[in-house]
């Protein structure tokens, strides 16, 4: 199986998710790094894993569809079968939605659907967890649909709210959790033991 990772920042999870490929957890490769961010962390983990690195940005386009079409180029390219977005803080195309339905995955730092949608991103989560006092937070890897955050749920693992936690101590405990799961439910995507019925999501032992 390709996988083509998006990633905006600093790439932890791709260094997780990379680190399960390398180990052969995962029976894949990952022939594709997609930025938005020039100065993003992942980058240079990637040139020096090997990984080729493709910066695409809307701003470099004048027309929408020319940045669409170079998306999907580089996607095709790699010989794409799942998309992850991994820290990815801008949209993906409709189209690219289109063309990869139900091979889009994200991972989110709450438990959807709550503490999700537009504006839900980095320390925004765990600052709502923490002010909605919730004893329990999480983890959520879900499929991508045009909606954010609203796609079917994949997988989930709670993290305890501790008394005494700030944005920080909570977020770097979610972040564990994140690199846990996520190179998981890649592996079970890879065994093609992850089916989607009716907008829910079966997964086989
Ligand atoms: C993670 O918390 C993830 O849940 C969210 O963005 C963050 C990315 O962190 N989607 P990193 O760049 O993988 O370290």
């Amino acid at each position: 199986m390709k996988i083509a990772v998006f990633a905006s920042g600093r790439g932890s999870n791709f260094k997780a998710i990379l680190k399960a490929v390398n180990e052969k957890k995962i029976n894949a490769e990952i022939p594709l790094l997609i930025t938005n961010n020039p100065d993003a962390g992942c980058i240079e983990y990637a040139t020096e894993n090997g990984i080729p690195v493709q910066i695409v940005r809307r701003k470099d386009f004048s027309l929408r569809e020319e940045f669409v079409k170079s998306l999907l180029l580089f996607l095709a390219k790699a010989e794409t079968d799942l998309i992850v977005l991994a820290g990815y803080m801008k949209k993906i195309p409709d189209e690219v939605l289109d063309k990869y339905h139900n091979r889009v995955i994200n991972i989110h730092p709450a438990l959807l659907p709550s503490f999700g949608g537009k504006g839900m991103y980095g320390s925004n989560v765990h600052k709502a967890v923490l002010n909605a006092g919730c004893k329990v937070t999480g983890v959520t890897v879900h499929f991508v649909v045009k909606e954010y955050d609203r796609g079917p749920i994949i997988a989930q693992q709670c993290v305890d709210v501790m008394q005494g936690d700030n944005p920080e101590t909570l977020a770097a405990r979610v972040l564990e959790t994140e690199h846990q799961l996520y190179w998981r439910v890649i592996r079970k995507f890879s065994e093609g033991k992850i089916k989607v019925v009716n907008n829910k999501v079966f997964i086989e032992e």
